[in-house]
């Protein structure tokens, strides 16, 4: 019988006790799921962006089932950073599961507001900065996929926390490799890959968009292989590490990220289908290595054969 395998891995000074997580909006603020997983087996939980204050979001229909994926134009409604701590964090009192919160901003000054804000809970153990939303007309995609204005951002959060900060990089862009470098040469201490991808539906008969906002961000299966392929680039360049994601339904698809370079995973849009993917998913890699006779997860991250 080969030992339990080491599942424990660091992102930045946040320790979590194996290597999954959930993406952020697809999991809620983490309460809703909590009668259908036990929360505290997760490595962490990731919630819902929040914004400095709260916002509504776009209008409906806001998601369309595609093949292999889902599209989405939610457009980060939210009860704002005030809000979330008033309402969301006493439950987490009750846990000892790490929480990311996933933060986001119109400006650059909104990311400063709203780091500032989830900075002085001690409940928040890091922040996950979405820049890469396709859904929302302001900042959002721009902040992604624009160099200079994406290490403005980072610049900004990094000044106003100590807490470890992911930035949550976009897909949509020539070279990942250099929003990565930047990340970390900005003092991130993760890069989370990938946000949806940019896409669109339209219904032949209405030759209406699909999406009230017509656009959307594709997720789920589809965009596995792109995921792939963007956390085995920016893994070559940067020595912080990467939080994979982008259709993971499966301890394989998991170890697939593991493997191209990835210290953790998030699952997302599997919890629509099976809330319980992410267990599965930590049980999944633990036996494999075990089977394979691999002491510790970390020696797994990066170990793509040619
Ligand atoms: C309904 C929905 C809402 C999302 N909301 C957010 C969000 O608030 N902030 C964010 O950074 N990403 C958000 N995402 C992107 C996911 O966190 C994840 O990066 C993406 O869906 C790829 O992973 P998946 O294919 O496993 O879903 C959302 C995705 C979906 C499907």
């Amino acid at each position: 019988m080969n030992k339990q395998p080491d599942m424990r891995v660091k992102i930045g000074s946040l320790e979590m006790k194996n290597p999954v997580t959930v993406a952020s909006g697809t999991f809620g603020y983490g309460p809703e799921y909590a009668d259908l997983v036990d929360l505290d087996r997760l490595g962490a939980i990731t919630v819902k962006g929040i914004s400095a204050e709260p916002h509504i979001g776009n209008n409906t229909p806001r998601t369309f089932e595609t093949a292999s994926g889902m599209l989405n134009a939610i457009g980060l409604p939210g009860p704002g950073a005030a809000g979330f701590c008033e309402k969301y964090l006493p439950f987490f009192e009750n846990y000892k599961v790490p929480l990311i919160v996933n933060i986001w901003g119109k400006t650059v000054e909104d990311y400063g507001r709203v780091t500032e804000l989830l900075d002085a809970p001690a409940r928040v153990d890091a922040l996950e900065v979405n820049v890469s939303c396709p859904n929302v007309k302001e900042g959002g995609a721009l902040y992604g996929t624009d160099v200079d204005l994406f290490r403005s951002v980072v610049d900004e959060v990094r000044s106003k926390t100590d807490k470890p900060i992911i930035i949550k990089l976009a897909p949509n862009v020539a070279d990942i490799k250099r929003f990565a470098l930047a990340a970390e040469e900005c003092g991130a201490d993760a890069v989370s890959i990938m946000n949806s991808y940019p896409a669109m539906a339209i219904n032949i008969e209405t030759r209406k968009p699909e999406l009230a906002n017509r656009t959307g961000g594709l997720s789920g299966p589809a965009i596995k292989p792109i995921a792939i392929k963007l956390v085995w680039e920016a893994a070559q360049v940067v020595n912080i590490p990467i939080i994979g994601m982008g259709g993971i339904y499966s301890s394989e698809d998991a170890l697939e990220f593991i493997i191209a370079g990835a210290t953790a995973v998030a699952v997302g849009t599997a919890n629509f289908t099976d809330p319980s993917t992410a267990l599965r998913v930590i049980d999944g890699i633990e036996s494999w290595l075990a089977a394979k006779g691999i002491a510790a997860v970390d020696d797994l991250v990066g170990t793509v054969r040619g």
